[in-house]
């Protein structure tokens, strides 16, 4: 496995990264809460609700994504090598 680290790994404390990592679990929860919310909800206008703010939650997940790979070199580029499609799958590496 290459490493994604060098001389300069791990980072000093970043206290920006961390909230920043904080809030996107928030997010993720965020999301999880409003499509539950949505599939038991009986009213298709209140389901409908649950789902537009589920959506917006995905926005502010991706903007949250957007500034942590700013502070974080190594996860900007393991988001950029297996999310994005860049990642050359190797049967030896699990990692
Ligand atoms: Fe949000």
């Amino acid at each position: 496995m290459v490493p994604y680290y060098d001389d300069h790994y791990p980072p000093k404390y970043n206290k920006d990264l961390m909230l920043l990592r904080e809030d996107l679990i928030g997010e993720l929860q965020a999301i999880n809460q409003y499509e539950a919310h949505a599939a038991q909800a009986g009213d298709p206008q209140v389901r409908a609700l649950f789902m537009e703010i589920a959506d917006d939650e995905k926005h502010h997940v991706a903007d949250l994504l957007k500034m942590i790979n700013r502070l974080d070199p190594v996860q900007a580029r393991l988001i950029r090598e297996r999310v994005c499609g860049y990642y050359k799958y190797d049967a030896k590496d699990n990692g």
